[in-house]
């Protein structure tokens, strides 16, 4: 049976999951609902769903995606709470608010909160789920289903479990790119141009994200295949466990996990 879900932000994150779901016809009929009436006027045409023009416009709901960042929130639950019936599931991608400062402000208890990250735009995605007690299984599984179609997704036991793994899937993607042009800028000074130099680090990438995800083998084993003893390739590790690679993944990760509770604070 077909759902009307509301989403709430269509910004880069709202639209990519929008975009994904109505890409794989899930059962919904979407309302689109932004401050900037432009974009929600641009994703409701591309997911053939309608425009919202005013939040109080929002009626029969049945499923609430909120996409505005996390500072955005404080004056959306403002508006928001008195529109809501009470037994909607509400779905937040908002990093760092945790399901009881959603519940206390928008006056509900059926709140699911999601981690999402850009490669869902192909389908590539990776979406965590922590479901607060009060949503019943059919609907967990409904909202699993539904995003499953296009992107992976991990349903955790803890809250804490999707704060933490945030830094490391939602963030993911920008550390790597972040490595990945890097890589590029240092092939640049070196002399390579800088066409070539970034195609084949981006290659790089593609060729053994593919082998980690098709072959069955752990990174460990991989890397392994590469580093064969003697040659150049331990070089180039030994510098990196000297320098402290793992600690420094550590440090950045914990510090995403850290500015997350800082968020959580200032609401
Ligand atoms: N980007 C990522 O890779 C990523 C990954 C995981 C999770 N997330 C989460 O996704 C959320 C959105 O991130 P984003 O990257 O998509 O940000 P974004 O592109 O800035 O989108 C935020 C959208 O929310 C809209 N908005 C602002 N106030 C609103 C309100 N009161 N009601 C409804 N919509 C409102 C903004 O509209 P205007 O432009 O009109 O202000 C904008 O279109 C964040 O909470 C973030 O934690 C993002």
């Amino acid at each position: 049976m077909q759902k009307n879900l509301a989403i709430l932000g269509a910004g880069k994150m709202g639209r990519t999951l929008a975009m994904g779901l109505a890409r794989v016809h899930a059962p919904f009929n979407f309302f689109i609902y932004n401050p900037t009436q432009e974009k929600a006027r641009a994703l409701a045409h591309d997911v053939q769903g309608s425009v919202v023009p005013l939040l109080n416009q929002l009626a029969n709901i049945d499923i609430v995606l909120i996409a505005c960042r996390p500072q955005q929130f404080s004056q959306l639950a403002l508006e928001l709470k008195p529109l809501l019936k009470g037994d909607e599931l509400i779905v937040s991608i908002m990093a760092a608010i945790p399901v009881h400062t959603l519940a206390d402000k928008l006056g509900v208890s059926k709140i699911v909160r999601m981690m999402p990250n850009t490669p869902n735009k192909i389908g590539l995605g990776v979406n965590l789920f922590f479901f607060s007690p009060t949503v019943s299984l059919p609907e967990r599984t409904s909202i699993l289903n539904s995003f499953a179609l296009f992107s992976s997704v991990f349903n955790l036991e803890k809250e804490d479990f999707l704060d933490i793994c945030t830094a490391f899937t939602g963030s993911g993607p920008a550390l790597i790119f972040e490595w990945a042009r890097l890589m590029g800028e240092i092939l640049v000074q070196r002399g390579i141009a800088a066409h070539d130099a970034h195609k084949m680090v981006n290659q790089t990438f593609l060729g053994a994200a593919t082998l980690l995800a098709g072959q069955g083998k752990s990174p460990l084993e991989l890397r392994e295949e590469v580093a064969s003893k003697g040659g150049v390739t331990v070089e180039a590790l030994k510098v990196f466990a000297d320098s402290g690679m793992g600690q420094i993944i550590d440090k950045a990760t914990q510090q995403a996990y850290l500015r997350g509770k800082e968020l959580e604070k200032l609401l």
